[in-house]
């Protein structure tokens, strides 16, 4: 049989070479501004010939031929450059595929077989079959191109027909090369409270590395997307930038190296630590999928393209509105019964939210959730605390007149739970070696479908039993701590892989049966801030620091890949030296919420926060669908800058902070971007305090779209912690 194959595989080939004589076989994945192009060489395996600004003639495309490499005895040997390079041929780098066949061979040749193309919403999908000469292995390489977006989005399938299970050890998404002077990475390391930090470094010759090996809480250290300044470092406004992002829930590792002639590979996957995965003949290996962008006009138009392809394409309800929403959290912690959650409620409708979201703390009854120690698993409401059920909280948010949403944390289990004493198999725990607790809880083992069963069974019964509750914040706490799965016994090699499929089988039946249930992703923060887990939820929670000067650079970081709708961003009691104007404008640059005792507010302030809801509810359509442009950076001044510009560009929002002005600055001023320059626009400054005027000088003026994007406008000011909003308006 794999004879039989292998010549099926020679014989393609032998029609592969015979065309290339005439003309080279040319593959071209295309955007309205990139080019992707592969060529299969004379010895039938693909290569990349292109990566780059869109070529105008079709016709260069011939002109295009991969790395060659030199010896220092003159002759030159073709090298490099391999689409999806296997292991153990003539190539000195990182592969993409590293394969163990039955017979203990590690090499893996492929070469092109076929290749096809088909329409998909929004754009052209090209399907590449590879194919080992000697071995019944094939990948096929899949990219999905979306012109308008200038977005592509790229996976592979790794399948076999070996007689026994071969073992992968590396098995990335895809690979990428570059051909320039210098590179500068930006990524983006993460802590609980100290998410999207920017950080970059020139890269040379070698590795770096960037991976997560924490397995559920995965991006808890370090966030699945990366920036790539290519020839400088990135700008915002001006250059050539790679901007990449892996959509996996899981460990993933991004590997950049620069080879020995100053070339640059990127490798995104999902990291294969402790990972070597055992592939059933037959069995089809999908790997995440990587989403890129290549702009040649710096991060900002590079955020566009990917904000624009998520809410067209991948997040969940990417074109619908969102809620906003008064959260207890912060306020109440565990503490609460009824009768608080009644006029929290009330308190909501007054504050102008449309939902009400209780948070941790209303399950368990033989071990209540009264603490982070004990509970997790049982998801009974505990009857003392909340006598009258789930059931009368959503009537009491109907008598208050807003939704009812509700916390869960469904993947995970305390060991003081009644889940645990049940099924200390469903866990993922060692059987030999002392237990190592994260926030005191442990995470249940999604690669056993019993579990997965159990998991979406909590969504559909508390579903089920009260259709009201409008929105989950789905959290996730702790990563794996001790890495072993009472269900796959000896074949712990897929445990990190398998659990992350579980949990995506369970979200997909929650999305197939409760379509249009909104739910936050949550992970202790935003350790979970990618977009195949963003198929499902509607938005996710960035971070518990809600410290508006500390949100600012977090937003800042996170808008790099995400739109503005995808994040949360709530008020709250952090830092209390800022005021509550200030507070309540940072959060308004994303999905607006809530997270305080409002009864603490002064009128004034709660005043303020009823028209600044007001507000961002009218503008909505503009702050979560407009193009966003980020004018001034917090990374590169005291200060910060953000605007939206609806579709049509006959309307801007404009948020400016200060944060800590050094004495007597220079103060810039702010250019807009992205309007009409030939439209008027009024200028108006809102979410002023009760009682207060603007001392805008643009004020109440009328200026041309061009004057406000060449002149600008004075929007900072010295002192700290202040803001502005700003509203254009086109007028007649
Ligand atoms: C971590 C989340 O980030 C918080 O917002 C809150 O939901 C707590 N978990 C509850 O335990």
């Amino acid at each position: 049989m794999r004879h039989l194959i292998a010549t099926a595989a020679l014989a393609l080939l032998a029609t592969t070479t015979t065309m290339n004589a005439m003309e080279k076989k040319i593959i071209r994945i295309s955007t309205e501004q990139t080019d992707l192009v592969l060529q299969v060489a004379e010895n039938g395996r693909l290569y990349q010939s292109y990566l780059g600004e869109k070529l105008l003639n079709e016709a260069d495309l011939q002109e295009l031929s991969w790395d060659v490499h030199a010896a220092s005895d003159g002759s030159v040997t073709r090298r490099g450059w391999e689409v999806y390079s296997g292991s153990g041929n003539e190539e000195y780098f990182e592969p993409a595929l590293a394969v163990t066949h039955n017979d203990g061979n590690p090499s893996t040749w492929l070469y092109y077989v076929s290749s096809s193309s088909h329409a998909v919403e929004g754009g052209t999908q090209t399907d590449i079959v590879l194919r080992d000469d000697k071995y019944p292995v094939e990948v096929t390489l899949h990219y999905v191109a979306y012109p308008k977006e200038n977005v592509i989005k790229t996976w592979s399938d790794i399948s076999h027909q070996e007689k026994k299970p071969l073992v992968l050890s590396t098995y990335a998404s895809t690979m990428l090369y570059f051909n320039r002077p210098s590179y500068y990475l930006t990524e983006f390391s993460s802590d609980w409270a100290k998410e999207a930090q920017m950080s970059s470094q020139q890269l040379q010759f070698g590795k770096k590395v960037i991976d997560t090996k924490l397995g559920s809480r995965a991006a808890m250290h370090t966030h699945p997307f990366f920036i790539v300044g290519l020839n400088q470092p990135a700008h915002e406004q001006q250059g050539e930038v790679l901007m990449g992002t892996l959509a996996w829930t899981g460990n993933f590792r991004f590997i950049f190296e620069v080879d020995n002639v100053g070339n640059l590979r990127v490798i995104p996957g999902i990291n294969p630590y402790a990972s070597a995965y055992k592939l059933k003949r037959g069995e089809v290996f999908t790997t995440p999928e990587f989403i890129f962008t290549l702009s040649t006009n710096g991060t900002g138009q590079g955020s566009r393209n990917l904000q624009a392809w998520a809410r067209n394409y991948q997040l969940k309800d990417g074109k619908g509105s969102r809620l906003t929403l008064l959260n207890n959290w912060e306020n109440t912690g565990f503490n609460f019964n009824q009768d608080i959650l009644a006029k929290l409620m009330k308190e909501a409708k007054d504050l102008g939210v449309d939902m009400f979201l209780l948070d941790d703390g209303w399950f368990g009854n033989k071990y209540p959730r009264k603490d982070d120690r004990a509970g997790l698993g049982d998801w009974e409401v505990t009857h003392d605390k909340l006598p009258g059920g789930i059931r009368a909280l959503t009537e009491a948010a109907q008598e208050a007149g807003v939704k009812f949403g509700l916390w869960i944390e469904p993947e995970m289990v305390n060991p003081k739970s009644e889940l645990f004493e049940k099924h200390p198999e469903w866990v993922i725990h060692y059987p030999n070696r002392d237990t190592y607790y994260y926030r005191n809880q442990l995470v249940l083992d999604l690669s056993n479908p019993v579990v997965q069963d159990y998991v979406y069974g909590i969504v559909d019964k508390l579903l089920t039993e009260n259709p009201d509750i409008a929105y989950f914040k789905w959290d996730c706490n702790s990563p794996i701590t001790n890495i072993y799965s009472p269900y796959l016994k000896e074949e712990q090699g897929q445990l990190y892989i398998d659990h992350v499929r579980g949990v995506y089988n369970v979200l997909k039946r929650v999305k197939e049966n409760y379509p249009n249930v909104p739910m936050m992703l949550c992970s202790g923060g935003g350790a979970r801030c990618d977009y195949e887990a963003l198929k499902y939820f509607t938005e996710f929670w960035c971070s518990d620091n809600t410290d508006p000067v500390e949100r600012i650079y977090i937003q800042w970081g996170f808008s790099q890949f995400f739109p503005a709708k995808a994040m949360c961003a709530h008020v709250t009691s952090w830092n209390r030296a800022a005021s509550v104007k200030f507070r309540t404008d940072v959060a308004s640059m994303c999905k607006l919420g809530f997270d305080m005792g409002l009864k603490d507010l002064s009128a004034d302030d709660l005043l303020y926060c009823q028209r600044a809801v007001a507000n961002w509810k009218r503008l909505q359509t503009v702050i979560l669908d407009g193009t966003q442009y980020r004018l001034v950076s917090p990374y590169e001044s005291n200060h910060m800058a953000v605007s939206y510009v609806s579709a049509d560009c006959s309307k801007a929002v404009l948020f400016a902070y200060d944060i800590h002005p050094r004495y007597q600055e220079k103060l810039q001023t702010v250019r807009l971007q992205g309007l009409d320059p030939h439209k008027r626009y009024k200028v108006e400054e809102i979410n002023l305090m009760p009682d207060s005027k603007s001392s805008l000088s643009a004020n109440g003026k009328v200026f041309s779209g061009d004057y406000l994007m060449k002149v600008g406008i004075n929007v900072f000011t010295f002192h700290s912690m202040q803001s502005r909003v700003v509203e254009f308006t086109e007028v007649e």
